[in-house]
């Protein structure tokens, strides 16, 4: 296993060690880091969970999900065997004193065997209805109490509106001090994500036009071609709004439309962040059927193959009233974009498997060609790709080849994978790595939570009020329900096609 001497030793402790988080997304990312010499010397993993498994096992199941998952799979089990030394289980209930007593002389021992003090990290990869539990129990325990050196790490979702999210948020605030809460996004940890702050404030070209005189309408795309697979129980408690909206969406609009930072300080890029969730022009219940749309998939056809309807799924009512579908119409009440419609879509079972922000620049303000020549004119637009697609194409007009002057829109791209040797790592390679260094800038602070909770609640409200008596409404392969074109033909916009970097290749190759 390669190490870091640079790093302060470090006791990551997994509630929910033995489940398919831990398994899927946590274990491959740890291993990854310590394929790249980004975890301490002295480190131990200690998987807290309730049932009965011997460590062998435990580490047998975890070995499964990094040869699975981890970029750095393919290494030899000489590696994996250094690293799974490092792993120990702890079985205990996450309500008994007893577990905390004994997570708390373990951690004792390591320090004494390691002659240092730990920074102990404790990750909530549990069940929602835990994350205010177990906190309680690690302060009553004492292990909060090392500010510097405790972290708690807590998984979305932060609450079920904001009422919950506003008494999660105390409870983690009385055993922890809000620089000690992680709160994840698993967007943050993205490249292409992180590249958006990169993109506007590293390079002087794009800022002065990144306002509303240029720019006429900006659409956040995150579309899924995947149903609610096995997590039909979950997701029907929550729905769209709630599972990408209130999280993934509201992060994505945050970058798009902040205010430069004046540093890289963590605190600094989240004040200027929750800027933005508190410029969100109030959505009033009343108006909520006019600005949001909400759906719910049927049957249909993905890739020549049928599909079941959300109501057939595993752990859905037959009647299930769920969104999994949901447009929105924003404006961020500030001087850089009053009046600039945002819109933001996400649903399941649609055409594609795409994210991607797309900057609609306005028409020129005097067009002097000939009307002959702008049969074929589009306004500029940007399109940042976040997946699958890596990169980012700006569309602009040039003369078409020939006598006459005829205007065609083309296509200038930058695909990550062209331009950079190495593949970009996993959101929470990026996410862990940064707990382990003490860094928050990509996490969640409490007071954002509760402001992208705030935009919502309207709609949340208006929803329960008047439950929908068309689902479902779309077709699963399709863009979700008409009224999604609605939204933007009242202004006069539209939802750009989403863009394939390497249909776009292509194009430029001819
Ligand atoms: C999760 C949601 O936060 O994000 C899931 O709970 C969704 O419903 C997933 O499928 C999408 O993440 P990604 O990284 O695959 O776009």
């Amino acid at each position: 296993m390669e190490t870091s001497d640079r790093l302060e030793p470090n006791i990551f402790v997994i509630f929910g060690g033995a489940g398919d988080l831990t398994w899927r997304k946590l274990m491959p990312a740890l291993f990854d880091l310590s394929q790249s010499h980004n975890i301490p010397d002295h480190f131990s993993i200690i998987a807290v969970d309730r049932v009965e498994l011997g460590e062998d096992a435990l580490r047998k199941r975890l070995h499964e999900g990094v040869r699975k998952f981890a970029r750095s799979a393919k290494t030899a089990v000489k590696e994996w065997n250094g690293f799974s030394r490092h792993i120990h289980y702890l079985q205990g209930d996450f309500k008994g004193k007893a577990t905390y007593a004994e997570l708390s002389g373990q951690c004792t021992k390591l320090e004494k065997e390691w002659g240092a003090k730990a920074q102990r990290i404790f990750y909530m990869a549990t069940p929602p209805s835990l994350f205010g539990e177990i906190p309680s129990f690690l302060a009553h325990a004492g292990l909060a109490a090392d500010r510097e050196r405790s972290r708690i790490v807590v998984e979305k979702p932060i609450g079920y509106d904001l009422e919950s999210a506003l008494a999660l948020n105390r409870t983690l605030a009385g055993g922890f001090h809000e620089s000690q809460i992680f709160r994840i996004d698993h967007y943050l940890g993205k490249e292409t994500v992180q590249n958006i702050l990169a993109f506007r404030f590293a390079n002087p070209l794009f800022e002065p036009i990144w306002n509303r005189r240029y720019v006429d309408y900006v659409t956040i795309t995150v579309a899924e071609q995947v149903g609610v697979e096995h997590r039909g129980g979950y997701y029907d408690g929550a729905g769209a709004l709630r599972d990408m909206v209130q999280n993934h969406l509201m992060q994505l609009l945050c970058l798009v439309a902040m205010e430069p930072m004046v540093s890289f300080d963590a605190d600094e890029i989240r004040n200027k962040k929750v800027d933005v969730l508190h410029s969100v022009r109030p959505i009033p219940e009343e108006m909520v059927h006019h600005c949001v749309v909400r759906g719910q998939y049927g049957e249909g056809w993905i890739g020549g193959k049928k599909v079941r309807g959300y109501r057939e799924e595993d752990g859905v009512p037959p009647d299930s009233r769920t969104e999994t579908f949901a447009a929105l119409r924003l404006f961020v009440d500030n001087w850089r974009w009053q009046d600039v419609p945002f819109y933001l879509r996400t649903g399941k079972r649609l055409p594609r498997e795409v994210s991607e922000i797309a900057i609609q620049f306005r028409a020129v303000p005097h067009q002097a060609f000939p009307t002959e020549a702008t049969l074929n004119w589009q306004p500029a637009r940007l399109v940042m790709s976040i997946q699958p697609d890596e990169g980012i194409v700006l569309r602009f007009q040039a003369k078409h080849p020939g006598p006459k002057m005829m205007l065609q829109p083309v296509d200038m791209r930058f695909d990550y994978r062209e331009s950079f040797a190495t593949p970009s790592p996993e959101a929470y390679v990026t996410l862990l790595w940064d707990v382990i260094d003490n860094d928050a800038t990509l996490f969640m602070r409490a007071d954002q939570v509760e402001a992208a909770w705030r935009i919502l609640m309207p709609v949340l409200d208006a929803w329960k009020a008047g439950p929908p008596n068309d689902f479902p409404n779309y077709a699963g392969g399709t863009w979700g329900p008409d009224a999604t074109q609605g939204l933007l033909v009242q202004q006069g916009h539209s939802w750009p096609a989403p863009v394939e970097l390497e249909e776009v290749r292509k194009c430029s190759d001819v």
